[in-house]
């Protein structure tokens, strides 16, 4: 099937109790990896392309990657998405090029200044059969594109919800209740220690989350800055010549939960490059004479289907649901 829009995908993942995986892709080898865990688990999935991903890659590569997985791939839908659109230009851009899908990121911007960026995209959007997300709140952490520090993170107001929605006519919301993006998501002041002394961060503020659903009744919700942080890719990375220490995400019982209530969408690329990292780094270790990207890029990309895999099961819920 064709690209499709993620408004089919949403009714039957808020309907079903599970949550759409949207992962980051910036080259073949991801692209690879996520789409044949969906392929195999028969999975809807949302490819998503961020500014940065579009600088590093080109946008046309990245279309016609995303087209020939659609073709590898033909009984499972999947949308394309641009990831934190900063500018009504990037998103037109994008829609204009065979997205199906674009965020509108100003939730750095003031409310009112939010919804009318916001209102002006999707007006735009909607002209042309794409959908738009929008964002409410931000999330703290640290990825090319996105920058926040802690101080300017903030949770959304559950009692903006609804004038936002109303005047923008957006057709998904990401909200902030304790995510954020990249590897080191808290400080280890933040955080206390298990008995291994990995640290645990403090939980998700689902009071919020239930607070926004019960004011958007049928609305799906997004969730940015959802890695876990694998501490055995961490580990992977640490005891191949890297080093990150105190590296830590979010829980993966509470995404699960948050993928049974309102939020139909996750954003996933952190735990994806360090996968591939790790992978590469170990490659290298184990054979420090090899030289031929196809032999480290061979165990990279089959552990990104493996934790692709693992996330359509076991968090997202939905595997078994294109
Ligand atoms: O939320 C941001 C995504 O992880 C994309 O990151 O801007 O470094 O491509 P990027
Ligand atoms: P992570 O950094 O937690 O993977 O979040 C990715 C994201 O939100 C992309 O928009
Ligand atoms: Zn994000």
């Amino acid at each position: 099937m064709p690209l499709v829009t993620t408004t089919e995908m949403f009714k039957k993942a808020y309907d079903g109790g599970y949550a759409v995986g949207a992962f980051n892709v910036n080259n073949m080898e991801i692209v690879q990896g996520i789409t044949e865990a969906a392929r195999e688990q028969h999975a809807p999935l949302i490819l998503q392309v961020s500014k940065g991903a579009r600088a590093y890659a080109n946008h046309t590569y990245l279309v016609k990657l995303v087209e020939a997985a659609v073709i590898e791939c033909p009984d499972i839908p999947i949308a394309l998405h641009l990831d934190h659109g900063p500018d009504f230009e990037t998103c037109k851009s994008c829609i204009d090029g065979g997205f199906t899908s674009v965020m509108i990121d100003a939730s750095s911007k003031p409310f009112e200044e939010n919804i009318a960026i916001t209102r002006k995209v999707v007006e735009y959007a909607h002209d042309h059969g794409v959908v738009v997300e929008a964002e409410l709140g931000s999330l703290a952490g640290v990825e090319d594109e996105v920058n926040v520090s802690a101080e300017d993170s903030s949770y959304t107001r559950p009692e903006e919800v609804e004038e936002f929605v109303q005047k923008t006519g957006c057709d998904s919301l990401a909200i902030a209740i304790g995510t954020s993006h990249g590897a080191y998501k808290f400080t280890a002041a933040q955080c206390t220690r298990n008995e291994q002394g990995i640290l645990v961060p403090p939980p998700l503020r689902f009071d919020i989350l239930e607070e926004v659903s019960r004011r958007l009744p049928g609305f799906p919700i997004v969730l940015h800055g959802s890695s876990s942080v694998p501490q055995d890719f961490v580990k992977m990375i640490n005891e191949n010549g890297g080093k990150m220490p105190d590296a830590v995400g979010i829980p993966e019982e509470q995404l699960r939960k948050a993928a049974t209530l309102s939020v139909c969408k996750i954003n996933i690329d952190s735990d994806l490059r360090l996968a591939m990292t790790g992978s590469i780094r170990k490659y290298f270790a184990d054979h420090p004479d090899h030289f031929d990207p196809r032999q480290y890029l061979t165990p990279a990309r089959a552990n990104i289907k493996a934790i692709v895999t693992h996330k359509l099961i076991d968090v997202l819920g939905c595997a078994g649901k294109a």
